[in-house]
């Protein structure tokens, strides 16, 4: 790399110290405006000798011009987390930019949320607002967004960033904002509205490391799914998803030791995270515009239908509806998903477990529901073809549930498929589906 490249890298280093002390210090603390000087001298450098400086980020990778940094991303982890969660594809310098754009401009912009932003119109209407002319923002440049599954896989990425940022916030002792969640669960709840199977599909990304991120962002999108099959309004589907997503944000306060121990919990150390729902709802309360239906969710999500779970709230009545949904996601998900603890069942046989305990941990009816939202073959499932293909299905198919969306994970003779085999299984002869069924390949987007 050259020397203008590692000046670059400073570059990158300081925007992320200035972004990081935002968070950390008070606004005009030496160690954010140092930072930004330090950007600023070593920007308008790099553009005596150039016009512009474009910063990017593909697939989670920092890119600096046309150079990926796969090494640096992750120590300026905080710049590439806000850029992130605002769906930034570029930040584009040109020549004559000032101090004050990088310090009222784009850290402005990377402090600010989502639905600013929106409420402003995008990026350029917000830049131009704050009289920033030198910086510009852009969306990733994708042809996929078209696509409904892309759609959906951006209110995924964007809901993992939100609860990421918010998770932080609790750990720093601070407050979240309730802003970032409920405009993306609003997109969330659209997304289960308008392209159901995308985003139901994408509640089997899972995460060993990133547990915690991706089951609360799954339990929110089984969960809305549940509720709007069950004709909730959609201001209780808005308030649920809000609740689901934060569902276990009490745990922050649960030694880590605890959740990741990989063995039965003694006695105390279960009371220990039985106080989670109540830590989870107690934190709820201090947020502002957050309602008392996701403030429900998040305190009955382990409480079951019969009551019998935890924690004991004197003279209440039963597990409302919404929490009920929250329950049946919280669960299916949890038991299908690698732990420290425990073996993952596969999607069919956890809904087959589920169902020992209809009546008793979850009400009939919404289990039944939950059991044909996520259709026959739920994603997830691991299923043979007949041309001996195996794959894995990753969406349902309504209109035809026992031809679900699959991708082919081995071909015929057992050799793994490379790149992405995707497509909806349809009939090509009377014999139909799996083990021992008939495939063909409707190309369809
Ligand atoms: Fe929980
Ligand atoms: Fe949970």
């Amino acid at each position: 790399m050259s020397s203008a490249d590692d000046l670059a890298i400073e570059v990158l280093r300081h925007l992320n110290l200035a972004v990081k002390g935002i968070n950390l210090y008070p606004a005009g603390h030496p160690s954010i405006t140092n930072s930004i000087s330090e950007a600023h001298k070593e920007i308008s450098f790099i553009l005596n000798a150039r016009d512009r400086l474009i910063i990017g980020l593909v697939e989670d990778v920092l890119v600096l011009d046309e150079t990926p940094l796969y090494t640096l991303t992750g120590s300026v982890q905080e710049l590439v987390s806000r850029m992130k969660r605002l769906d930034i594809g570029t930040v584009t310098i040109s020549r004559g930019v000032t101090e004050r754009e990088i310090g009222g401009g784009l850290l402005k912009l990377l402090h600010s949320d989502v639905a600013d932003i929106e409420r402003q119109g995008g990026f350029a209407p917000y830049m131009n607002g704050l009289g920033v002319t030198h910086i510009t923002v852009l969306e990733p440049k994708t042809e996929e967004d078209k696509t409904g599954a892309d759609a959906a896989k951006k209110v995924y990425r964007k809901a993992i960033e939100v609860l990421k940022e918010a998770m932080e916030e609790v750990r720093l002792g601070k407050i979240p904002s309730s802003t970032g969640a409920k405009a993306v669960i609003n997109e969330m709840v659209d997304q289960v509205l308008e392209n159901r199977s995308a985003i139901l599909g994408l509640s089997m990304v899972k995460s060993y490391d990133e547990y915690t991120f991706h089951h609360c962002v799954n339990v929110s999108i089984l969960a809305i799914a549940l509720a709007e099959a069950m004709g909730m309004p959609n201001d209780v589907l808005n308030d649920l998803g809000v609740g689901a997503i934060l569902h276990d944000i009490g745990k922050i306060e649960t030694y880590e030791g605890i959740i990741k121990k990989p063995g039965p919990l003694t006695e105390d150390e279960w009371k220990e995270v039985r106080k989670h729902p109540a830590k989870g709802a107690e934190i709820l309360r201090k947020m502002e515009g957050i309602s008392e239906l996701s403030i429900r969710v998040v305190i009955e999500h382990h409480l079951k239908y019969n009551r019998q779970g935890y924690p004991k709230i004197e003279g209440a009545g039963s597990q409302s509806e919404p929490s009920m949904c929250v329950n049946i996601a919280d669960c299916y998900d949890a038991i299908t998903t690698l732990r420290p603890y425990h073996i993952p069942f596969t999607p069919g046989k956890a809904l087959e477990y589920m169902q020992t305990l209809s009546g008793k941990d979850f009400e009939p009816h919404l289990l039944e529901r939950f059991i044909e939202v996520l259709g026959i073959y739920p994603p997830g499932t691991l299923v043979r073809l007949n041309t001996n293909e195996i794959a894995i299905v990753t969406a349902p198919n309504p209109k035809e549930p026992v031809r679900p969306r699959v991708r082919l994970i081995f071909d015929r003779l057992g050799k793994k498929v490379e790149g992405v085999q995707e497509f909806l299984l349809t009939e090509t002869d009377e014999n139909t589906l799996y083990c021992g069924s008939s495939r063909s390949r409707s190309q369809e987007k």
